[in-house]
């Protein structure tokens, strides 16, 4: 049986074992996929040992996506712009392969399940933190008319649009200068405001009758930022749950060379 883990601190409520228990089922697999707590000063020393022991592959989380990212020997393109790893595996000539799945989670989330166009779609993410540098390579490679990062801290939105200009047309702004924008078709919450029931201030004019919102993360309740999307009269939602199942299929595809089923996981959690 191939070893899988998912390496984090803390990691008590992670779904990757769950999720990564039943791909390996419905593709008729043999896996075995733990969770490990690991202390925050000794995650090189536990990679090593993984591998060194058999392991095939890893799952990075907070707080260690940055550390996977330099400790890679190798990083696919997607992962080196993200400037982050969540996922780890030994190539045959021995080299560590640091790649990010995250991305690709959360726009085949957006444009499978939910079935909404990014191509041509004036987007707006909110957030301008390491979990929206993980996806926005994945963003422009379909193709929005533009791509909006609004960002409290304004400077931080406006680097990190720099640092992507060449691949799309893409801009940093502050929250204050979105009541002057155009509605946006497609409204992405990547903030952690969300995880102190915080919502940045929004004005009502980003919506039109048929623009959908997507939160980034996910609850047991409507996340703040889907109530407020909600009660605007939105009624395209979507909450992180598919791009957690997401990248972790993209994950599985890379260890184990078949792309499962996302949706029958999808329903079994939520
Ligand atoms: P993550 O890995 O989740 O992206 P991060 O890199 O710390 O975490 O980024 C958190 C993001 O959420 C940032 O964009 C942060 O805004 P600042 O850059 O201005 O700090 C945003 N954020 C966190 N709490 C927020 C709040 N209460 N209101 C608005 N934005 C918030």
């Amino acid at each position: 049986t191939d070893r899988y883990a998912v390496f984090g601190n803390p990691i008590a409520h992670s779904k990757s074992p769950v999720i990564h228990t039943l791909f390996a089922e419905q593709t008729g697999q043999q896996i075995q996929y733990d969770k490990i707590c690991v202390p925050e000063d000794e995650f090189i020393q536990h990679v090593n040992a993984f591998f060194e022991d058999g392991g095939k592959g890893l799952n990075i989380t907070v707080p260690f996506k940055l550390e996977a990212h330099d400790l890679a020997d190798e990083l696919t393109e997607r992962a080196r712009r993200a400037g982050a790893v969540n996922t780890l595996l030994l190539t045959e000539a021995g080299k560590l392969l640091g790649d990010n799945t995250d991305g690709a989670g959360l726009v085949n989330d957006i444009t499978e399940r939910c079935g909404w166009s990014l191509r041509g779609a004036r987007v707006l993410i909110l957030g301008a933190g390491g979990a929206v540098r993980g996806v926005l390579q994945p963003l422009l490679a379909h193709q929005p008319e533009s791509l909006l990062i609004a960002n409290r801290t304004v400077s931080k939105a406006e680097t990190l649009a720099d640092s992507f200009s060449q691949l799309g047309n893409i801009a940093g702004c502050g929250f204050d200068e979105l009541s002057q924008q155009s509605p946006f078709d497609i409204i992405i919450n990547g903030t952690s405001a969300s995880l102190s029931g915080d919502l940045p201030p929004l004005p009502d004019t980003l919506l039109h009758p048929n623009s959908a919102c997507y939160d980034m993360m996910y609850g047991k309740e409507l996340t703040v930022f889907l109530k407020w999307a909600q009660q605007k009269g939105c009624n395209q939602l979507a909450d992180g749950l598919g791009m957690l199942v997401g990248q972790a299929a993209e994950s599985f595809r890379l260890w184990r060379g078949v792309m499962p089923e996302v949706v029958p996981v999808i329903k079994a959690l939520a």
